[in-house]
């Protein structure tokens, strides 16, 4: 009897900003007041909300802490250059299709019916778009990395946005009854259309500061020591000023608490920096600037 009351509890929306902040830290994601505040309110407005901000920091996995611990389903499209409308929205499985013309009959060929079936929905392919459209407030719909799409994809999609129905010429007109929650990100690779940021709440993720970058190692590598977690954070935080072409995110930062923890380092030195170092640097250029610079980058100097 009490199932049911706790999975309403789960589905339901936060009543607060704080409320929000504990479901995401219970879901194992550390999110800052501006944060929580523009998810927050874009779940009450039922508005998409635009996440911006460095790599690695943190913006698609919001959203899929977002779905779990509402307890909705994740549907996610990953753009890329390219992307279209077929592999956003839906198909027609022509393969199945020609298998199915093969097994009519001439006759069967003739009468209208049948053909028809082969544009209905056994044959329908859903791609992420109609899925959500069809999920409506059951789903989470994250929309990630948008600014590797094409312009008229982005077209597109302001169109759907504003109206979240999908027109099936074959089929006809799906709607969704209330609105998935949609989360969208951008490395800001390009700028998006002032026309689809007015559709959708904005908030831009910087680096975290060193205290919350402590608590999201914590939480994220059980077990591991706070010393060095805090040195490691330290460090990370002075990479960040150097002028490196691709500066570490917070997923370097945990890659490199790991990387040192399988190692059984307990203290960051010269020599386990420069041992581990492509944890958490990942560009020639960039490791020879912080080789240059390794005895700072360890003190803090
Ligand atoms: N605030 C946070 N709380 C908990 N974990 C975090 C937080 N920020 C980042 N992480 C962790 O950092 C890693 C990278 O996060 P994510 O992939 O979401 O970054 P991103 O901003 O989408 O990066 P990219 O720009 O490369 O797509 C994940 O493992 C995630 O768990
Ligand atoms: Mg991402």
């Amino acid at each position: 009897m009490t199932e049911p009351k706790i999975d309403a509890a789960r589905l339901a929306l936060p009543a607060s900003v704080g409320e929000l902040t504990d479901r995401l830290r219970g879901g194992g994601y550390i999110a800052d007041r501006g944060l929580a505040t523009a998810l927050f309110v874009s779940m009450s407005l039922g508005r998409p909300i635009l996440i911006e901000g460095e790599v690695g920091v943190g913006k698609t996995e919001v959203a899929k802490v977002l779905a779990s611990v509402f307890g909705r389903r994740l549907i996610r499209l990953q753009c890329y250059e390219g992307i279209d409308t077929n592999q956003a929205l839906y198909e027609w499985d022509y393969a199945r299709q020609m298998l199915q013309i093969r097994a009519l009959s001439e006759r069967q060929l003739d009468d209208d019916d049948a053909v028809d079936k082969l544009f209905g929905p056994k044959f329908l392919l859903e791609r992420p778009l109609l899925d959500a459209v069809r999920a409506g407030d059951q789903a989470v719909l994250l929309i990630d990395e948008i600014d590797r799409a094409d312009d008229e994809f982005e077209a597109f999609l302001l169109e759907l946005l504003s109206d979240f129905q999908i027109t099936i010429p074959e089929i006809g007109t799906i709607s969704a009854s209330s609105p998935p929650l949609v989360v969208l990100t951008s490395n800001r690779t390009r700028e998006l259309h002032d026309a689809l940021k007015r559709r959708c709440l904005y908030h831009w993720v910087g680096y975290p500061s060193i205290e919350r970058e402590v608590e999201i190692v914590l939480l994220r590598v059980p077990g591991v020591s706070e010393t060095l977690t805090r040195q490691l954070v330290a460090a990370v935080n002075r990479l960040r000023q150097l002028d490196l072409a691709k500066p570490p995110g917070v997923a370097e930062t945990l890659d490199w608490v790991a990387t040192l923890d399988v190692l059984g380092e307990t203290e960051l030195n010269a020599r386990t920096v420069d041992d581990t170092l492509g944890a958490v640097v990942k560009d020639r250029d960039d490791l020879e600037l912080v080789r240059e610079n390794l005895e700072e980058i360890v003190s803090g100097a």
